[in-house]
């Protein structure tokens, strides 16, 4: 069998390309800006923006071929892939868009086109069959009268449960944004196999080309807003058109996958290379590559998580294909092998840290599986009816992740039954949780959406700037007055609204002397950047027009912190290699803070050298540089930095420290590195598993810090009677003395515990079942009668206990009267009445009494010999 799936990926493009389509190239996995998807799920996504009218597109036809994840969110085949011959976590999309240019008969023409003509893809007419949606008549009649596709072979899809639009035939990206009605193309196997078109069921028909007709936004209210142009979106899953080119019956039976899963079965050692688990495995490790080279990490949070998922379900399937080693991670070379060359060159330098990842999660869950296997073999034994329940199964699985597939597999084998369905509804009760939390949150947009605001504040500081929008409370007003505050909208200003990680501006509007607003801050949403503040002095109106000005300390700290940022990022890179990726930063005027992928700990002297590597950079006063590009200008330069280097966008802002680092950035700058004056890491902490975080300061702010480091080391000094030099000697030594000390001191007070808890005992009163000891010991530092009392607490129950010293002029009782003795008897009560005011006063608390005197011995024998009188005549009446 011939390979076709690279010929197939060039006819493509080429087609759409004769067809005055631009080929773009695709973008990120992780969206880009986009808080509505976790993965890109379709080749649209990148263009969401400009079928939504925000942005005008660059090309009205696009073509691309777009890697996609379907897990989590709206379009999640999960648990389909490996059992059914068409799903998968992982594939590519080929995709044809065009943004207000044609619409529904050229992408209708094209598709036929390109399918059935004997010049390209040769497909028998008689073969396919296509769905419409049901209120899409238009559609309908172009394929019927104009392409000539009989009505039995045409079908009208309904609404599912009479929800309008709930259908497969309209499409929409995820709970909000693009959508529209949609026809399918369907391939028929033949009619040796089972299936339905209108619910998509069966392994007849194979859906090959969605055609979507973009005409709506959905709003998180559920409404479908019409769209200002109309648009086409197409998509076409590689892998399936690969398999009927190839004329195979299944995706994972085409050349490419049956490769790969040949590679896995001879692996871990398998005969059977149909085996479902197969193809799980050869699917997951696809997606888990991918995922991890895009700076994903398993671990519990949103992606992370899902990734986890993806490769422990493969993990799982290693164990019902009987394997118990680790192997998932030794897949990663034998994948690699397989494609092609462009994806080879992205992969390449990333294979050792791709593989590492995988090793260290795969280690981690199979101890946690050999638990969970534990566990199921105790409760096999344990069920007397041969029967596992639906809640056993999902406790395995809820906790150890052992996957249901696994549980029933060993169960096949001992003879037992399982209830399937059971644990599916617990799947269901869960996912229906997961659902409500993973839709995230979205503000109800308040601002106006055709208003745009133009930055003009890279090297103005000042601009003359009119009022588009004032909103307070979130309302739009005319005016605001006097002590509100509120959001103020500009055509054009100076002021830089937070975005990638930088923070917002503060500063003043003023109109003139008399109406002035402070802003507290700014930030960037869409197309308007948002002035937050306050009137301090007269009001403004909409329409009136003022001097936008930037607080210029606060702007060049900002810039300061930002090219510092560029810095330390190219130095990681440098270090530690290309595959370090930037996972958040925040750049504000007192600090930066950078969050990136490394798999190991930073030592105290890798720190030390990026800081020295930095104020080196700082000290050669190297020139910094901003320019715009068209994207598909630098596309091909792999020394330009781009975080999110696939966002399509036609012109891009690249910020180029001479001879060093180019990095796609719209942040603020300095223009010379010398301008960050000095560079300090304040701190370097792991923030989760294969994440590093550095805080650092520059410039005024790093040399107070270092001035008080300074200042606490030169009084430190002086603490310990010595200079700098000799004070890291003299703190060791120090604290040698001192853990001698507390060693020879731990040695004397038990010394002096058991010698005088035996004098204590030997003269201790019994009296009616009753131990009285009543003592002084002579000048004991007042800490070790607490020792004492405890001691004796130990040995003797019944007791009452009146210990007392003096102690660098002070008279110290401590004192205990056990609860099973009548509890008449208070010993602060008893000391109290006992001491004579006139001599001393007595503060007490809890069981310490002390008190400020300064007796002579005589009196303060007296006065023991008076409490001890006291007790016993007291004891002698209770009893
Ligand atoms: N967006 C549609 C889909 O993903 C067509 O590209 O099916």
């Amino acid at each position: 069998m011939d390979n076709k799936i690279e010929e197939i990926r060039k006819v493509f493009l080429e087609f759409f390309n004769k067809k005055k389509h631009r080929i773009i190239k695709e973008s990120s996995l992780i969206p880009y800006n986009d808080q509505s998807l976790l993965f890109t799920n379709a080749g649209m996504n990148q263009f969401k923006e400009y079928f939504l009218g925000y942005k005008k597109p660059p090309y009205s036809r696009i073509v691309t071929i777009q890697k996609c994840i379907r897990m989590g969110g709206k379009h999640n085949d999960f648990n389909n892939v490996g059992f059914t011959n068409r799903h998968h976590t992982f594939f590519e999309m080929l995709g044809n868009f065009s943004f207000g240019d044609y619409f529904k008969k050229k992408a209708i023409f094209y598709a036929w086109e390109l399918l059935t003509n004997s010049k390209w893809f040769n497909l028998k007419k008689k073969k396919l069959f296509i769905t419409v949606y049901y209120q899409d008549m238009e559609t309908y009649n172009i394929w019927h009268n104009l392409i000539g596709i009989s009505k039995k072979n045409l079908i009208l899809i309904k609404d599912k449960n009479n929800q309008k639009y709930n259908s497969d035939n309209f499409w929409q990206m995820s709970e909000t944004g693009p959508c529209g009605p949609s026809t399918e193309i369907f391939y028929d196997l033949g009619d040796h196999l089972q299936g339905n078109i209108k619910n998509n069921s069966g392994n007849r028909f194979i859906e090959i080309w969605n055609i979507v007709f973009i005409q709506f936004n959905r709003t998180l209210d559920g409404k479908l807003i019409p769209l200002l142009i109309k648009s086409v979106d197409t998509g076409m899953g590689l892998e399936r058109i690969t398999s009927i080119i190839e004329k195979v019956d299944s995706n994972y039976k085409i050349y490419f996958f049956k490769k790969i899963i040949q590679k896995i079965a001879d692996k871990i050692n398998i005969k059977n290379i149909n085996h479902n688990s197969l193809k799980v495995i050869a699917d997951h490790i696809r997606s888990t590559i991918y995922l991890i080279a895009e700076g994903i990490i398993p671990n519990n949070e949103k992606r992370g998580y899902v990734l986890r998922k993806i490769i422990r379900r493969a993990i799982n399937h290693g164990r019902i294909l009987g394997t118990k080693e680790l192997f998932f991670y030794k897949l990663v070379k034998i994948y690699i092998k397989y494609i092609n060359n462009n994806e080879k060159i992205f992969l390449h330098k990333k294979i050792e840290y791709i593989t590492k990842i995988i090793k260290n999660e795969e280690k981690k869950f199979n101890q946690i599986i050999n638990l969970g296997i534990k566990l199921l073999n105790k409760e096999l034994k344990k069920s007397e009816d041969n029967y596992l329940t639906g809640k056993q199964i999902f406790y395995l699985y809820d906790t150890f992740g052992l996957s249901p597939d696994l549980i029933e597999n060993i169960c096949i084998e001992k003879n037992i039954n399982i209830n399937k369905k059971e644990f599916l509804k617990y799947m269901e009760i869960q996912r229906q949780k997961s659902q409500k939390n993973t839709l995230f949150k979205h503000k109800i947009n308040i601002y106006d959406k055709n208003d745009i605001s133009k930055f003009n504040g890279y090297d103005n500081f000042i601009t003359y700037s009119k009022i588009i929008n004032i909103y307070i409370n979130n309302i739009a007003k005319q005016k605001i007055d006097l002590g509100e505050q509120g959001e103020i909208i500009l055509n054009t200003t100076s002021f830089y609204g937070e975005s990638g990680g930088q923070k917002g501006d503060i500063g003043f509007l003023e109109k003139d002397k008399k109406n002035i607003f402070q802003v507290y801050d700014t930030k960037k949403k869409g197309n308007i950047i948002i002035h937050i503040g306050k009137m301090i002095l007269g009001s403004f109106k909409k329409n009136d027009y003022l001097y936008s000005k930037v607080d210029l300390i606060h702007r060049n700290m900002i810039s300061k912190n930002h090219s510092a940022t560029h810095l330390l990022h190219i130095i990681l890179r440098n270090k530690f290699g290309t595959y370090i990726q930037q996972k958040g930063s925040l750049i504000t005027n007192k600090y930066l803070r950078f969050d990136f992928t490394l798999n190991h700990s930073l030592k105290e002297n890798d720190i030390t050298y990026i800081e020295k590597k930095i104020n080196d950079y700082i000290f050669d006063n190297i020139s910094i540089k901003t320019y715009t590009k068209k994207i598909e200008e630098i596309k091909n330069q792999k020394d330009i930095i781009a975080l999110f280097p696939n966002k399509y966008s036609s012109l891009v802002r690249i910020v180029k420290i001479d001879g060093l680092s180019q990095e796609l950035c719209v942040g603020t700058h300095v223009t010379n590195t010398s301008k960050i004056g000095l560079f300090i890491i304040t701190k370097y902490l792991n923030i989760a598993n294969g994440i590093k975080r550095i805080h650092a300061i520059t410039h005024n702010i790093a040399l107070k810090y270092m001035q008080k480091q300074n200042t606490n080391i030169k009084y430190i000094a002086n603490f310990f009677n010595t200079n700098e030099e000799f004070l890291i000697k003299n703190i060791i030594s120090n604290k040698k003395k001192n853990d001698l000390l507390k060693k020879n001191f731990q040695e004397l007070k038990q010394y002096f515990i058991s010698k005088e808890i035996n004098i204590l005992l030997n003269n201790k009163i019994l009296l009616h079942k009753k131990n009285i000891i009543i003592s002084n010991i002579y000048n004991c530092n007042p800490i070790f009668l607490n020792f004492l009392l405890k001691k004796i607490l130990k040995k003797l129950n019944k007791v009452i206990i009146i210990l007392s010293t003096k102690w660098e002029k002070k008279i110290f009782f401590i004192f205990k009267i056990s609860q099973n003795i009548n509890n008449n008897i208070n010993a602060l009560d008893i000391i109290k009445r006992n001491l004579d005011k006139n001599v001393c006063n007595i503060n007490g608390c809890d069981n310490i009494v002390q008190g400020n005197i300064d007796i002579n011995i005589d009196k303060y024998y007296f006065i023991l010999s008076k409490i001890r009188t006291y007790i016993l005549n007291k004891i002698n009446k209770l009893s």
